[in-house]
Formats: structure tokens, sequence, C-alpha cells
């Protein structure tokens, strides 16, 4: 048996699509035209790369291009990695680890100089350079604890039905993508077939997505979407289910979070992703109503290590000298020299002794500049003395936090 990377040819996209279900443990209906056109529509066939074991599919993967923001508001192009599954008759094979060379190999071939995925589970992707640079808060909070909303003068809130919310949800997101790091631009096709689509299978048993706008002065700052899950045991203990929450300006951020938590029989609030950074619990009453669990979100590589160093600026100037290893994109191995002025990177590898070392996985954990290398030194993840650690620090920190809004 020999398994083999091919291009992803028309008439083998049922079979893709069959072993990408078949491995993430659901069943596909092929005749469901709505789910064909929604892959068609989100999936580009030259971007995806499956494994053959003769004429069968035996993995699949493939990739998303956007544009990301890094640290200081500017774009990278970045290669999102998705699909990823191996049949369980091909696992331990080197299904993958073939996946992730073409993976590169082709983002690299088309100047995406940054990589970034959701990961399944912890372990798998820091072998492939890979770190995990978003941490997220998952929290749930009980709006009769933490005390319900008032009105946020100058901001009303206003429900809106999806036709409307398809116009003006998308130029909301719009403003707020550039300002934080880990968010990427959603393109029409990802707005229609991600966000606004809501098949009743995909409900959990809650209702149809809700969309509520947040407007200053007759002009949109802000939106939050959302589903209302209604429980009836004993008191009206219904839940709100966040999906997006993206305030503008601080009185929309205010506003919104007011509303969510003032829905009568729906007082318990929940949030897969909030930021990190987010200062809701000093907004509520009682903040330790908050319930949270923190995990990792966004991973992030780079795959072109000084173009996407380049990239993004820095909070402080100065200069480090840093070894990157890189077994898997071994054009990455080497010494660079940083050089920031006026937040401004040069990058261009040299032979000298490093200041500070690292796996280029580490490198990528730290690019968003939500982690600490001090931190991270702690774990053996980065070697350096502490003043040329909290120089690292220093210069790659970002406020906001990194975030990323959607799991792909
Ligand atoms: C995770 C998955 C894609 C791995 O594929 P695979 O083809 O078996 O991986 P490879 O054979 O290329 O293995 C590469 C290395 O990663 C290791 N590895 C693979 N999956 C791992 C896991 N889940 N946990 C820890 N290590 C793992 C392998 O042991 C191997 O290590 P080695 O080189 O030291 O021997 C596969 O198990 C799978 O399909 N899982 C279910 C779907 C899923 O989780 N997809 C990821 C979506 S983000």
């Amino acid at each position: 048996m020999s398994i083999e990377v091919r291009p992803l040819r028309p008439d083998a996209v049922p079979a893709f699509r069959r072993a990408l279900a078949s491995t993430f443990g659901y069943d596909i209906d092929l005749e469901d035209a709505d789910d064909a056109e929604r892959f068609d529509a989100l999936f580009e066939l030259e971007r995806m790369f499956p494994v053959f074991d003769g004429d069968e599919v035996v993995a699949t993967g493939g990739d998303f291009g956007f544009d990301m923001a890094v640290p200081g508001g500017r774009q990278v192009r970045t290669s999102g990695l998705t699909v990823i599954t191996v049949r369980p008759t091909h696992t331990r094979q080197g299904a993958l680890t073939a996946m992730m060379r073409e993976h590169f190999g082709r983002a690299r071939e088309r100047g995406e100089s940054l990589g970034a995925l959701w990961a399944s589970e912890f372990p798998i992707y820091s072998r492939f350079g890979y770190g995990a640079s978003v941490a997220l808060n998952d929290i749930k909070l009980d709006a009769r604890h933490a005390g319900r909303g008032g009105n946020e003068a100058g901001v009303t809130v206003r429900l809106v039905a999806v036709d409307e919310a398809r116009k003006m949800l998308p130029g909301i997101y719009a403003a707020i993508q550039p300002t934080r790091p880990g968010m990427y631009k959603r393109s029409e096709a990802w707005w229609a077939h991600k966000h606004f689509a809501d098949p009743e299978k995909h409900r959990g048993g809650a209702s149809a997505m809700r969309f509520a706008v947040a407007e200053a002065g007759g002009e949109p700052i802000g939106y939050v979407s959302y589903r209302q899950k209604a429980s009836w045991e004993q008191l009206a203990e219904g839940e709100i289910h966040i999906r997006d929450m993206m305030p503008v300006t601080d009185a929309a951020y205010r506003a919104l979070w007011h509303f969510v938590v003032s829905i009568d029989l729906f007082p318990i609030v929940k949030y897969w992703n909030n930021p990190v950074d987010d200062p809701l619990v000093f907004m509520l009453r009682d903040g330790r109503a908050v319930e949270t669990k923190t995990f990792d979100g966004l991973w992030t590589r780079l795959i072109d290590a000084p173009a996407a160093l380049q990239a993004r600026r820095f909070t402080a100037d100065g200069a480090l000298t840093i070894r990157v290893e890189d077994a898997f994109c071994e054009w990455n191995d080497g010494t660079y020299r940083l050089q920031v002025d006026g937040g401004m990177a040069t990058c261009e590898p040299v032979t000298a002794e490093p200041d500070v070392a690292m796996p280029v996985s580490t490198l990528g954990a730290i690019y968003l500049g939500g982690r600490s290398a001090r931190a991270l030194a702690r774990v053996g993840m980065v070697h350096g003395d502490a003043g040329d650690l909290m120089k690292l620090d220093d210069m790659f920190r970002s406020y906001p936090a990194p975030w990323c809004p959607e799991i792909f």
C-alpha cells in the first residue's frame, strides 16, 4: 500500500466530502444541494491536497487564503489550514506529514508568509512548527447574580432581521478586524455560508440566529449575533449563546453587553470565545458570577520567518539576534538580526552568535504578541539571558491581546 498527495479533481469531490465527514464522525447526505453549494463556495479545489491510496481518498486537507491582522494593524497573507482528516485505517503512516509538506510548499510559492489553524487536539501541531499564539475564554454567567444591565447614554440597541443584518454586519466587522491581531477578513462567501447560513441541523436545539445592532447618532457602532435556547424546567432559565460580539467603540461594548445580560427569561449567557483581555467582570455588579475556562484558540506558524517578522509592527525599538530552529521548513532555519526602528522591523540572516534561541513553534506562539517569552523560557521553549528575554517581550507584546473570533 502506498499513499500519495494528489490534486483534488472535481470528480473526486464527493469522495473527499465523504472521507471528511466520516473521520469527523458525522453522516453526509451527498444529495443535499445546500451542503454541496456551501462546500463549493467556501473551498477552492486548487487549495485542497487529498491523499489517495490507489483510487481511494484516505486523507483530506486543504487551506484558505486570507488576510490576517498582525500587531500594528497590518494585514498578512495567511494560509489557514483546514479539513485535516486521516481515515482511521491509514493513521500513523505519514499522511498528515505529507499534507503538511504540500501545504507549506504551496503557501511559500504563493507568498503566504504566515500559517494558522485551529487544532482539534493540542499535541498534534507544534512538531510542524505551530505555536498556540491565541488564548480564548469560554465564559458562562448568570445575569441574575452578575447584575442585569442599564442603558448606555447615546447608544440604542436595535434588533434587525437577517436581511438587514446581511447589509450591516460586514461593514461593522471590517472596522474592527484590523484592530485585533489574529482577526482575518471575512469574504462574501464566508459571510453567506458561515455566518448567515443557518440550517436547523446546525442550531443544536437553539433558535435561529438573532442580530442586534448598536447605533449612535444613527450610525452602526457594533453588533452581537446570538441564539436563544429556552428552558422552563422550574424557572425561566433560558440561555443566550453568543456567536459574535463585535463592538467598534467602548460605548458599543458596554451597550451590547448590557443588552445581552438583560434579556428577560434568558439569564444564562454563554460565549465560547471571549477575548482574554475582555474587562467584562469589572462592568458587572458581581464579576465573580462569570465562570471562565481558558483554551488555546488560533495557532500560528511562520512559513517565511523574515517576511512575517517584517510585516508586523513592534512595541519597542531595539535589536536582537535570534536563532530560529526549523527542521520542517528548512528554508527558515538560521540566525536573524531583528532590528526595530520606529516600530518597523528589518530582519536579515546573519552569522553572529545569537542573543536568544528558539524553535519556530515558539516564534509562532509569541508572533501575535499574546505570549510572554519569559514565561515560555520557564518550560525550555526559548533560551537567552534574562535581559534579552525581557527585551524580546517588550518588542513583541501587543495590546489588544490577539484574538480569533471564528474557527475555520
Ligand atoms: C490527527 C491526524 C490528522 C494525524 O494524522 P496521521 O497521518 O496519523 O499523522 P502522521 O502519520 O503524519 O504523524 C505525524 C506525527 O504526529 C504524531 N501524531 C499524529 N496524530 C497525533 C495525535 N493525535 N496526538 C499526538 N501525536 C500525533 C504521530 O505519532 C507522528 O509522530 P512521529 O513522527 O514521531 O511518529 C489523524 O489522527 C486524524 O485524522 N485525526 C482525526 C481528525 C483530526 O483530529 N483532525 C485534525 C483537525 S485540526
